[in-house]
């Protein structure tokens, strides 16, 4: 089969930062901002930005570029060892796929819903009690949510949609009107958060450092995992997206483009978040820490509050909102479909239609549980244990077997052949040790704090079932590494 190929350089560049700007940008960020010191949290991003995701970024779309595969067929070519951790990465990937296409349904939902700004004053019962009808613990699943079911089934056949389209004509395409209507979203955003009454004082909170919070190590380690997940890293999405790239292309510069367009993609939202917030802690008189709650309900509960109490445009700034979080969501969506689907193209030598139909298949029974009325713990739990045993030791194997084992230089050189910026001593520091220390410095404290309580108190039963999802994963990564491929 020949490989498809992107259209164009910007088309490639488009799509990976498609990739990479997501639900992580508006909401995760916004959150870690707020809960690790304000503009002080801004210091390690930058840091865990150049020390390892620049880096980290730059191998994916080399081991792409290089291997012309996805991500298990390109670990493979490196060592046929290495295609365990391939699968792992879009395994992973695909199960982050069935909650995170819940997610983007409830954006859906919430922009015909902010036609009639239906949330009412009372937006945390209307989400938790109207929306999402939850019920009281992980054991009881309650029946579907309709409205979140009906906007699942949406939300995946525009997925289906565009990756049958091909490389060139479903997701470069897509993406050539998604990217423009995003900026020009969260540009709409920030004008109006920041000429609110009141907004400054939110933006100050948002920049104003508090240094001491550099001294805990959890900042860090916050910074490096949001890192990760922005940048849309240890899913296979960049390898097999490079993988796509015409020969001779730039791919130090691409992954440089690419990052800081992701990052000052959160950075400028930021202020659109923090000047609403600014403006209503100013209306009710309360504090900023007061207004922010926790990550989703800052979409879900803050936002819809701080909309409908603004003195004007409260339909359009809803609707703006919730349509940048569904733009956001399924450009994202789509690359973690095509990181898959790919994987099986290489492996068994599947037509993309096929390829494709299995992946939304799985994904979308998969995204069924998430559907039910006691769906979100399950995001809660599967999500928490997915960020890190899935991106982050992703990314700490990759560093390692590529980095060590298969050889940094041999990438290098590879990656350095066409840059107009070449991967120098900082690429293979970061590549062999900043990464892999950071790394596992974070696992090793997530294992500690994990055994040490249980996860946001929920009941052992269901950790445990959250945490056979994961190795169950990596098993089904193990048996696909293990058969034998059709295509070598
Ligand atoms: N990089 C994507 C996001 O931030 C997955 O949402």
């Amino acid at each position: 089969m020949v490989r498809e190929l992107w259209g164009s350089r910007l088309g490639f560049i488009l799509a990976a930062v498609g990739s990479a700007i997501g639900l992580g940008n508006i909401w995760r960020f916004n959150y870690l901002v707020y809960s690790n010191g304000g503009g002080a949290f801004l210091i390690p991003y930058f840091v865990a930005l150049f020390t390892a995701g620049i880096a980290l970024m730059v191998l994916e779309f080399g081991l792409g570029d290089k291997f012309r595969g996805s991500a298990p067929m390109s670990m493979r070519k490196g060592n046929r060892r290495f295609e365990w951790i391939g699968w792992w990465a879009v395994v992973g990937g695909l199960i982050i796929t069935m909650y995170y296409v819940v997610v983007i349904s409830w954006a859906f939902v919430y922009v015909f819903k902010s036609f009639t700004l239906a949330w009412g004053e009372d937006t945390k019962a209307y989400f938790f009690g109207n929306v999402l009808q939850l019920t009281d613990s992980p054991w009881q699943l309650g029946g579907f949510s309709l409205e979140v079911l009906v906007g699942v089934v949406v939300i995946w056949l525009i997925n289906w949609f565009i990756d049958v389209g091909g490389v060139k004509k479903g997701i470069e395409k897509a993406n050539m009107i998604f990217m423009p209507l995003l900026w020009i979203l969260a540009i709409i955003l920030v004008i109006r958060g920041v000429t609110l009454p009141g907004a400054w004082g939110g933006i100050d909170w948002y920049l104003k450092p508090d240094f001491s919070r550099l001294t805990d190590y959890s900042v860090w380690l916050a910074a490096y995992g949001q890192i990760f997940f922005t940048l849309s890293l240890g899913m296979g999405i960049m390898i097999a997206y490079a993988s796509y790239l015409p020969e001779d292309s730039d791919v130090v510069n691409n992954a440089f483009i690419v990052s800081f367009a992701n990052c000052a993609f959160s950075f400028l939202v930021g202020f659109a978040v923090f000047g609403t917030l600014g403006y209503m802690a100013q209306a009710t008189g309360q504090g900023i820490g007061d207004v922010v709650a926790q990550s989703i309900g800052l979409a879900f509960v803050v936002f819809p509050k701080a909309i409908s109490m603004l003195p004007a445009l409260k339909v359009f700034t809803a609707v703006v909102f919730f349509l940048a979080l569904v733009v956001a969501g399924l450009s994202s969506s789509i690359s973690l479909v095509e990181a898959f689907a790919a994987s099986l193209m290489d492996k068994f030598g599947l037509e993309r239609k096929k390829a494709v139909n299995i992946t939304v298949a799985v994904g979308f029974l998969g995204s069924l549980i998430y559907a039910t009325k006691g769906g979100l713990y399950w995001l809660d739990i599967v999500d928490h244990f997915i960020n890190t045993y899935g991106l982050v030791l992703v990314g700490l194997l990759e560093a390692v077997a590529i980095g060590w084992i298969f050889g940094a230089d041999k990438i290098k050189e590879w990656v350095n052949r066409n840059s107009e910026v070449n991967a120098g001593p900082w690429w293979d520091v970061s590549i062999k040790v900043i990464t892999p220390l950071v790394l596992v410095v974070l696992l090793l404290f997530d294992i500690k704090s994990n055994l040490d309580a249980p996860y946001s108190g929920y009941p052992i039963s269901a950790l445990g079932l959250g945490l056979v999802i994961i190795l169950g994963g990596m098993v089904v990564s193990a048996v696909l590494s293990a058969k034998q491929a059709e295509v070598e």
